[in-house]
């Protein structure tokens, strides 16, 4: 594997922006979580990574461990691009332990040197490690080519074991130019057979011309398909991000192979949330992480050394034919101080008072009470940075800035979980029903507000550490 330069890799430069719960790096840029697992006794988290600027460049693996999903510990850089099967890049994938080794499966991004950043080719590769921290990339790769009926649109390879048989799905464009996903079907992880296209785009402007990051898993009786496809148009209040993450609940048939599910149905409704990967934990929960996007907008701390954060990791369940995510439970190992525990009547501007305002949990709950307008505001010394209200039926998110306001409908609202870190803001809409996940960089120091028209309202705050 080639080396890393460690002279050349940026330093983080100014903390403003730095968070104290969620998953970043320590110097340089990051994208898509990758090869979430649970590996001898440490969850282990990668992520793409550029260690050589704040800007997106070739793909490294950058590593991370944690005995509690809460507390990471940076580990070497796990792969490195530039061999042959990888030479303009280690992109996306997953990773899956067989016999007590842990193999990775990414994809070996290729450009054609013509100066075109979309003029490339896509591979599939496997690294492995007895350590957990030391990778070698197996030396019979690339493991999967394109079918040719493919563009070179193949990627972010999402792996699984089933019965007697590892699966894979991997993201992919047919030459007519609609996104679908592609099922690989192996005894060993080395030697993969192509077994079918599962699922695919018909309408462009609804399901999208590239199906990135895909997975694959079943909750309960159910098996979920979770995709982001590129592509999809905006509505006056869905897909307002230029990619965002689709779900589909229902049946993959492997014998056909064939997966049939609920419509494509938008995961998160904030302006920073792409690329989610799962895995299952000892306790068989299926957790997800995502990574706080976009590619298109500068993030404030790109001046700062560093750029981009993972969610934090929620929990996956399906209820009424809906995915539902929640913050894992380990979460209440982070609550320091419970700053506010009372039941409040809203209805005028009401201060919270809070001892860490950018490190924090709020947690509100109306059990009774028909809502009929409410809102939670955060405000920074230029005024309202961040607010969501609900009314009508609708919740309303607002973030100053351009194109400012983002949607989820709630025929009702019976709770909201608000998650603060020093740049990032994680709603969880009754009990995880909807989510917003927001990136926000603030001015001087912060303040919670809540409103409404005469509410009864139980707040519940901690301060996180
Ligand atoms: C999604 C993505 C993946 C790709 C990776 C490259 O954000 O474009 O499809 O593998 O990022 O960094």
């Amino acid at each position: 594997m080639p080396q890393l330069d460690e002279q050349k890799i940026v330093p983080v430069t100014n903390d403003r922006y730095r968070q104290h719960f969620h998953i970043m790096t320590n110097g340089g840029w990051l994208n898509d979580p990758n090869g979430l697992c649970f590996y001898k006794g440490y969850y282990h988290v990668f992520y793409q990574y550029h260690p050589y600027s704040t800007e997106w460049g070739p793909m490294h693996w950058g590593h991370v461990r944690s005995k509690d999903l809460l507390h990471w510990e940076y580990l070497p850089v796990a792969l490195i691009p530039g061999d042959p099967e990888d030479d303009g890049g280690c992109f996306s994938g997953s990773a899956i332990v067989k016999d007590g080794r842990l193999y990775l499966i990414y994809t070996g991004q290729h450009y054609y040197d013509d100066g075109d950043q979309d003029h490339f080719w896509e591979n599939q590769n496997v690294a492995f490690s007895d350590d957990g921290i030391h990778f070698q990339k197996y030396s019979g790769n690339p493991v999967i080519e394109a079918p040719k009926d493919n563009t070179q649109h193949f990627r972010d390879p999402k792996v699984w074991q089933h019965d007697d048989h590892y699966y894979l799905v991997l993201g992919s464009q047919n030459t007519a130019g609609f996104g679908r996903l592609l099922l690989y079907q192996s005894t060993d992880l080395l030697h993969w057979q192509e077994a079918g296209i599962i699922d695919q785009a018909h309408d462009l402007a609804t399901e999208g011309f590239m199906w990135e990051c895909p997975d694959l898993f079943s909750l309960g009786e159910q098996d979920v398909m979770v995709t982001s496809p590129m592509g999809i148009k905006a509505t006056t209040h869905e897909n307002l991000n230029s990619s965002q993450v689709d779900y589909s609940i229902g049946h993959l048939d492997y014998g056909t192979p064939h997966f049939s599910g609920t419509k494509l149905t938008e995961l998160d409704h904030g302006h920073n949330f792409y690329a989610t990967q799962t895995m299952l934990t000892p306790d068989q929960r299926r957790i997800q992480i995502g990574w706080m996007s976009p590619f298109e907008e500068q993030l404030q701390e790109h001046t700062d050394g560093w750029a981009g954060c993972l969610t934090f990791p929620r929990e996956l369940t399906i209820q009424n034919n809906r995915l539902i995510q929640q913050p894992i439970w380990e979460l209440v190992n982070l609550r320091q101080s419970q700053d506010v525990n009372e039941t409040t009547l809203v209805n005028a501007e009401t201060p919270l008072t809070l001892s860490d305002p950018q490190h924090c949990e709020i947690d509100l709950h109306w059990p009774k009470e028909l809502l009929e307008e409410f809102s939670w505001q955060l405000n920074d010394q230029l005024g309202k940075l961040l607010a969501l209200t609900y009314a009508d039926g609708q919740l309303t998110l607002y973030r100053r800035g351009a194109d400012a306001y983002r949607y989820a409908s709630a025929a009702q609202l019976r709770s909201l979980q608000i998650l603060v870190d020093t740049s990032s803001v994680e709603v969880f809409v009754n009990d995880g029903e909807s989510t917003f996940t927001e990136r926000y960089y603030a001015t001087g120091p912060v303040a919670h507000f809540l409103n409404g028209t005469g509410c009864t309202t139980e707040v519940v705050a901690y301060r996180l550490a």
